[in-house]
């Protein structure tokens, strides 16, 4: 199986998708870079609320059946990582994805939506791959991304 790492997401929404996303494809367990605290709001009734639904809405429920893992030192993390650490990248010089050849224990990273991923992150990678675009949209939305990368890598795999 492949393991994947949200880095830094900024909206909860997004990384809720994320989520659900990955049980929905058998993924037993995510890894998290909470950078933003969405994970650990404020303890007051509107965050609690937030987080409610969030288990109950945004994931459908995948929240209660994997695992996450909040990643506190993503470079030591990821140093320490036994696969390949695989970025997802806009950028048109990495391999692109219907090229890209997955291998079991890679690691996927999925970067933050304004700044993507952070360059410390970035030089420590084994490969990249990136999405072309057809149209003019410079890029996506990074559940979306998540959605893509994660199908075809298991597609592969099977
Ligand atoms: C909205 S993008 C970040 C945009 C940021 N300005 C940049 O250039 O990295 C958020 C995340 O979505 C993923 N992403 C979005 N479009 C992508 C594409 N076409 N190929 C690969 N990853 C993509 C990457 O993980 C990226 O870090």
């Amino acid at each position: 199986m492949i393991n994947a790492i949200l880095y830094a997401p900024e909206y909860r929404p997004n990384m809720s998708s994320m989520i659900r996303s990955a049980e929905f494809y058998g993924m037993k367990k995510i890894y998290i870079y909470d950078k933003n605290n969405l994970l650990s709001p404020p303890n007051n009734k509107t965050s609690r609320a937030d987080m409610n639904h969030l288990a109950r809405v945004w994931t459908a429920g995948a929240i209660n059946h994997i695992e996450i893992e909040i990643i506190k030192d993503p470079i030591t993390f990821l140093k320490n990582y036994k696969g390949r650490k695989i970025a997802t990248l806009v950028n048109e010089e990495s391999t692109e994805l219907n090229q890209f050849k997955f291998q079991e224990n890679d690691l996927i990273l999925f970067g933050s939506e304004k700044e993507g991923l952070e360059q410390d992150a970035i030089e420590i990678m084994d490969a990249s791959v990136y999405i072309p675009a057809i149209g003019h949209t410079p890029c996506l939305n990074v559940a979306v991304t998540f959605g893509v990368i994660v199908h075809q890598a298991l597609r592969a795999l099977a």
